[in-house]
């Protein structure tokens, strides 16, 4: 199902308020969660919504899709750091329950298997989150990753590296390798939010309605998905075929 939505505010609204209904109905609920620009006013507004409803989010266990091999979790520029800065820091999670790949493995293919396998053991993901490189990566599943893939370490693209030099200082390196999900991982969860923000996303969104499910485009894999939501704001949907907006009136009054 397509959503667009106006802006990124109410994005964060609808985004922030399916995972609160989620936590109510199942305490228990394994998250697969992301990372990125795009997340950041999503974990903002879900950190003041538990706050302000007073929700134990004690019991929620997540799994973090990607980290950058070579950062250890205190590296201001890890994933670990990230997720600990903007969510888990607040509002009574229990810092036991989440799990991050680790970028410092010494045997980082025997770290891969294990992270799946912690992943199963779990019962895999409810409700997974997910962002969208500018290539049409998930998690860091880049172009031409196999569909059946695991959790595995990945050679990043000059591309991804390029989009992610963003958050890194002046100078610094935009690590060559990060450990991510396999494709198959993402397809397992129960359900999928993908969220695409700012008209830097509108390409690859077009691409993904003109193309067919393909290798060459990770996100594609998402046509596959029995409860997988595509959820833009105006500028990430701005270069969508007509064909396409006309399927999410329809879509949204079915609603
Ligand atoms: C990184 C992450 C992805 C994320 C993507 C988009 O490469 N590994 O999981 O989806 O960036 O990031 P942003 O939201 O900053 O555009």
């Amino acid at each position: 199902m397509l959503l667009i939505f106006p802006d990124t505010s109410s994005i964060a609204d609808y985004v922030s308020t399916a995972l609160i209904n989620t936590i109510k109905s199942k305490p228990r609920v394994v998250l697969g969660a992301a990372t990125g620009g795009t997340m950041e006013p999503i974990y903002a507004r879900f950190v003041n919504q538990v706050r302000q409803q007073q929700v134990d989010v004690s019991g929620l266990t997540s799994f973090n899709l990607d980290e950058y091999v070579g950062l250890s979790p205190d590296h201001p520029k890890s994933y670990a750091a990230y997720m600990h800065h903007h969510l888990f820091k607040h509002v009574g999670f229990d810092g036991a329950r989440h799990h991050l790949p680790d970028g410092r493995a010494t045997d980082l293919d025997a770290h891969c298997c294990e992270y799946s396998a912690k992943l199963q053991q779990h019962g895999g993901i409810d409700l997974q989150l997910l962002g969208v490189g500018g290539n049409g990566h998930i998690g860091f599943n880049e172009p031409g990753t196999a569909f059946d893939s695991r959790c595995h370490v990945v050679q990043l693209s000059e591309r991804t590296r390029m989009d992610n030099s963003r958050f890194f200082a002046e100078n610094a390196i935009v690590p060559a390798s990060a450990i991510t999900m396999g494709m198959q991982d993402i397809m397992d969860a129960r359900e999928i939010l993908l969220i695409a923000t700012g008209e830097g996303k509108a390409p690859i969104l077009a691409e993904y309605y003109q193309n067919d499910i393909t290798e060459a485009i990770p996100l594609t894999i998402l046509k596959r998905h029995p409860r997988a939501k595509i959820i833009l704001d105006e500028a990430a949907a701005s270069l969508l075929p007509n064909s396409v907006r006309q399927d999410f009136v329809t879509a949204e009054a079915d609603c």
